[in-house]
């Protein structure tokens, strides 16, 4: 076990919560073997409601975080182990289970990690008949970006994107990315941007932005980018905004001229890049389309933060 390791973890393995130091599956299982299998990354915030004193857990953006996750188990034909309400439901008793053991406080911001994978069979590449997947939940405390971060941006550098072209399949297959993110920590960076045939993909754990005369461009939906739940996010905050946004393919020459530069994940929210391989961005210093974009994702938070507990009212009343 690593430093890090929180030893109060509890963790849903299989049908059973049991503390993450006891939990186990067997070498054979398809993940360990073959990386095959599915993951999600759910934030699940600890927000006061207005007029409220007291926090309420929004798993943000659960709705589509879920759609996500059957999409890519549809991709890779493993069945998906639980309807939408099978899993709202468990995520609600994995985090409880955290907050009794003390493992998460109930004011602390948490990340929800849902991993399903093909399950346990003798060694064979192709889908054996007849096998259960196994799902495996943890909840682990949720680090955002710092003050300083947002207030200053972050280093980048980009690299050619190697990896294979299912970048759309949320898959735990992740060598690629897994390099791609030493890379970053090599270069004293928070991410890879990187570029395939000249031309923007991703970071290697998060969907890049660019802002060029105001306005906001991505690259389009493909199978060459994971469609971050951010992405429909960013597009619609940019909307309410009065942004403009564009999904066009962005070459090297453009994202090095960027006005603005942003990534986006689960765990980064949105955040501003000023630095790209040692050069800065723009003006050097983060833009009015990140303030502008970041102003709306603490609001989107809000939002969901009092529709949580409108929702929870309406349960409680007789
Ligand atoms: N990663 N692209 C890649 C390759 C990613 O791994 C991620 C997220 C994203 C952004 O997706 P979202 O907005 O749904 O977080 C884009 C998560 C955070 C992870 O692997 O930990």
């Amino acid at each position: 076990m690593t430093s890090d390791t929180t030893p109060d973890a509890i963790v849903w393995l299989n049908g059973e919560l049991t503390p993450l130091a006891d939990a186990r599956i067997p070498v054979l299982d398809r993940g360990f073997i073959f990386g095959d299998g599915i993951y999600e990354v759910v934030p699940a915030y600890a927000l006061t409601p207005d007029g409220a004193s007291a926090t309420v857990r929004v798993p943000f953006r659960i709705r589509q975080h879920l759609a996500r996750l059957e999409r890519s188990l549809g991709k890779v034909s493993i069945d998906n182990p639980f309807d939408e309400r099978g899993w709202r439901a468990l995520i609600a008793q994995v985090i409880d289970a955290n907050e009794r053991a003390g493992a998460i406080a109930r004011d602390q911001h948490a990340i929800v990690y849902i991993q399903v994978t093909r399950g346990v069979a003798k060694r064979g590449h192709a889908f054996p008949a007849g096998i259960q997947p196994t799902v495996f939940m943890m909840v682990t405390p949720l680090a955002l970006p710092n003050d300083a971060q947002r207030a200053n941006g972050v280093r980048c550098v980009s690299a050619e994107d190697r990896r294979w072209l299912h970048c759309d399949i949320k898959s735990v297959s992740l060598l690629g990315n897994v390099l791609m993110a030493q890379h970053a920590v090599e270069h004293d960076a928070v991410e890879t941007i990187q570029l395939r045939d000249g031309f923007v993909t991703e970071g290697s754990s998060s969907n890049v932005w660019v802002v060029r005369d105001g306005v906001l461009y991505a690259p389009p939906l493909s199978n060459r980018i994971l469609e971050g739940i951010r992405y429909g996010l960013v597009e619609a905050l940019a909307e309410e905004c009065g942004i403009r946004f564009v999904a066009q393919e962005i070459d090297e020459a453009t994202l090095r001229a960027a006005d603005e530069l942003m990534i986006s994940s689960a765990t980064k929210e949105v955040l501003p890049v000023t630095d790209l391989d040692g050069h800065p961005v723009g003006s050097g210093k983060p833009g009015p389309v990140y303030a502008a974009l970041y102003a709306a994702y603490q609001r989107a938070k809000a939002r969901e933060t009092n529709e949580v507990a409108a929702i929870a009212t309406q349960e409680v009343k007789p």
